[in-house]
């Protein structure tokens, strides 16, 4: 199997373009199931959700808008440490149906962290769509509402997801060769 090199670390295929498709459809098909007539609100959690959101959102049929947000860190003075906070939501999402796109769910910590500050401006629903998730990590109660795949708790990269930055653009999705 061919190796990739990033940065200091050797990583090898896990899942192809192919497959990536392959359930990207099938979310962006149950997403215009249920989702219609509800002209949802799609927020791409950048960097690592872009591809992922543009491939996604080409499938979708139904009427919709997307937005991008960031999650930026500071280091507050609280004793908890680092803070992070939602930027670049300027749309109204009061009383929308808000499609939240992540790249991958692994504790589960960033999208609750998300689901939190976007509760503040009253939507009337949140779902969850993620290309990845990762369940034996993941310990949270909000429901994941649409995964594209399920991956084991391995280090990953490619299709946005990054190491140390690198690696967003691959096309496919590598696993780290321990
Ligand atoms: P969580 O808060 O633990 O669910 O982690 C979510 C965030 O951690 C993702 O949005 C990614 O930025 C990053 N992350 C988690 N697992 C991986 C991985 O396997 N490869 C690259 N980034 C990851």
């Amino acid at each position: 199997m061919k190796e990739i090199q990033i940065r200091d670390k050797k990583f090898r295929v896990l899942i192809s373009s192919d497959k990536i498709q392959e359930g990207i459809s099938r979310v962006a098909e149950k997403i215009n199931m249920e989702l219609k007539g509800q002209q949802p609100i799609f927020i791409c959690v950048l960097n690592g959700a872009f591809i992922f959101a543009a491939d996604l959102l080409k499938k979708i049929t139904i009427e919709c808008e997307i937005s991008f947000v960031k999650l930026a860190s500071y280091y507050g003075t609280t004793s908890s440490g680092q803070v992070k906070t939602l930027i670049g939501l300027d749309e109204n999402v009061k009383n929308r149906t808000v499609v939240i796109l992540e790249d991958i769910v692994d504790t589960g910590l960033t999208v609750e962290t998300i689901v939190k500050q976007l509760g503040i401006f009253e939507p009337a629903k949140i779902k969850i769509a993620t290309l990845l998730f990762k369940p034996e990590a993941y310990h949270k109660n909000i429901k994941v509402d649409y995964a594209a795949l399920e991956v084991p708790n391995d280090f990953l990269v490619g299709f946005g997801l990054d190491y140390d930055g690198f690696g967003r653009n691959l096309e496919d999705i590598y696993v780290l060769v321990p």
